[in-house]
């Protein structure tokens, strides 16, 4: 049984007190036995703070993306060694907003995977279309693809490490997200493509998750999908109660 895992990636959100102020807020709500896993990807500037703030509790660390390099001349680039430092067991990478405003390859995925595999860090590599895309039918192979390149090099022992998220643009921070059950055929998909990779018992324990405009009053359209484990959440994760709403919904 797959570990349905649900992230909030707060992206350019948050000062450090106001990143503090959701931890105190969440933190006694928390259950011991949250039945997903929860993670929280802050910005750089509040990783170290969060992730000070979260040690007693059940919430994991990530970083909203990383650097391959482990160090050197890359003015502004922050590398998986950093990440370690910080206490991250996740990373986002190839999110289609790096994809999109910063010019990020399928090939600059796939090092930034690797590089984190290297370091123990658990990637959550985003893949998804967009609306001409999927307008001209070409979602299949794109996502197809992506998911390829992203693991190139990738072996058996580490990729039951990473984390999938199936994230079609048009539904990003539009308020229109995909149907459960379109969301649910992609992401078969995807796993129809891991499993041609690495077999059948390591593709069916990656956990793929489901990200855009995800909201507490639709996250039960995905979770009764077979084969979505969880959500990357934008917007609705900058709030307490609406992220907790999410996580257990
Ligand atoms: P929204 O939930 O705001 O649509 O963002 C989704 C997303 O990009 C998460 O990575």
């Amino acid at each position: 049984m797959r570990r349905k895992i649900v992230a909030a990636n707060w992206k350019m959100n948050k000062t450090i007190p106001e990143a503090l102020a959701f931890v105190d807020e969440i933190r006694p709500k928390l259950r011991q036995d949250e039945e997903a896993e929860l993670v929280i990807c802050p910005p750089f500037t509040a990783l170290y703070s969060v992730g000070m703030a979260i040690k007693d509790t059940c919430l994991k660390l990530a970083a909203q993306d990383v650097f391959w390099e482990e160090s050197g001349a890359y003015t502004g680039e922050v590398s998986p060694v950093m990440l370690t430092d910080l206490g991250c067991e996740y990373t986002i990478v190839g999110h289609s907003e790096r994809r999109g405003y910063f010019k990020e390859s399928d090939m600059d995925v796939n090092r930034k995977v690797r590089a984190l595999l290297d370091h123990g860090i658990k990637p959550i590599v985003c893949v998804g279309e967009t609306l001409e895309q999927r307008e001209a039918g070409e979602t299949d192979e794109l996502v197809t693809r992506q998911v390829e390149m992203a693991l190139d090099g990738v072996g058996m022992n580490d990729v039951s490490s990473v984390v999938i998220a199936y994230e079609p643009i048009w539904a990003i921070g539009t308020g229109k997200s995909a149907s459960g059950e379109d969301a649910n055929r992609v992401i078969g998909l995807i796993r129809k493509t891991l499993k041609a990779i690495y077999g059948d018992g390591i593709a069916n324990s990656v956990r793929i998750q489901y990200g855009g405009s995800v909201k507490p009053d639709n996250i039960a359209e995905f979770s009764r999908q077979p084969e979505i484990d969880g959500a990357l959440v934008g917007g609705a994760s900058l709030k307490a109660d609406s992220f907790l709403a999410i996580a257990r919904g």
